[in-house]
């Protein structure tokens, strides 16, 4: 496994690989690797010849009140985990590269980016499409694999690429949870052992909607209502949303309509800010 961390060399690396008739896979992240990380890799493994992921903690997406400086990094742990899931190529580039001090050109979607974590995130994605437009055109991907975990970020991105009509086909793995049904993500390192137990009320509520709407109930009223009640029952735990919207549009529904319903939730738990979300 070879680790790359110029930009240059990265787009050599690509370009050697893909005149060799090598098709790569591309998994973004910004590190601290989970097993929802890896799931990622191994479905981009299936997906092209190679893979390469990507580190990088892309300051462009956290506001200045957010937790850019206190994310957790380990870069070495993250280098052997890659190591031994049969990664390719870590691409593991510095900020001053990506973001010297003249930059000055975003890439914003200006739809589906605004609802939902948009809200109260409302720079966060045109730092997210900024810096995958900018893996994309480094790397030049056949395919790019992202979570089910972030489903606005996974359909911005797909609308981007279909947007700007990019050659990349947005795969989407789904999301990897912990044993008490917490979804893994690097965030959870922020958890005390309290708050960890009052998170685990998120899955709990995701699956009492999973049965509502197994039973046959369609009010996305009802649902969210009961939703945002079982995430009141823990003292610690303070909704950001509940909502159901479509999966690929992102706009708010009035029934379930199963197949295309998505149920996201954003919530924070004391200070460390969570989201989930699941398809009907
Ligand atoms: P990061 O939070 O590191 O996540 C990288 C990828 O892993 C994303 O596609 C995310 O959806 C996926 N992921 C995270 N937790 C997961 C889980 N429990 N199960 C399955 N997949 C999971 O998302 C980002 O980084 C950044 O915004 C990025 C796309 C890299 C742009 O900077």
């Amino acid at each position: 496994m070879d680790i790359v961390t110029s930009i240059q060399d990265m787009k050599t690396r690509s370009a050697g690989l893909r005149s060799g008739e090598r098709s790569i896979a591309l998994v973004p992240t910004m590190g601290f690797l989970h097993e929802g990380h890896l799931s990622l890799i191994e479905t981009a493994k299936g997906l092209a010849d190679c893979v390469v992921v990507s580190i990088f903690v892309n300051p462009t997406q956290f506001a200045p009140s957010e937790d850019f400086t206190s994310y957790p990094r380990d870069r070495e742990r993250d280098e052997a985990l890659c190591r031994e899931a049969g990664v390719e190529i870590v691409f593991h580039p510095e900020a001053e590269e990506m973001y010297p001090r003249n930059y000055s050109t975003y890439v914003s979607e200006e739809t589906l980016s605004k609802t939902l974590c948009g809200v109260s995130r409302p720079h966060h994605f045109r730092g997210v499409t900024t810096v995958v437009a900018k893996l994309f055109n480094i790397v030049r991907p056949k395919v790019a694999v992202f979570g089910q975990k972030d489903a606005q970020q996974a359909a911005v991105l797909r609308k981007m690429a279909a947007d700007l009509h990019m050659d990349v086909e947005i795969a989407v793995a789904p999301t990897v949870r912990e044993k008490d049904g917490l979804a893994m993500s690097s965030r959870n390192t922020y958890l005390s052992t309290g708050q960890r137990e009052e998170a685990a009320i998120i899955p709990r509520a995701l699956e009492t909607a999973r049965s509502m709407v197994e039973g046959g109930m369609r009010s996305t009223d009802r649902v969210m209502a009961e939703v945002t009640h079982l995430l009141a029952t823990k003292r610690r735990v303070r909704v950001i949303y509940v909502a159901i919207v479509d999966r690929d549009t992102m706009e708010a529904m009035r029934e379930v309509v199963p197949g295309r319903s998505l149920l996201a939730v954003a919530a924070w738990v004391d200070e460390v800010r969570l989201i989930d979300n699941l398809l009907f």
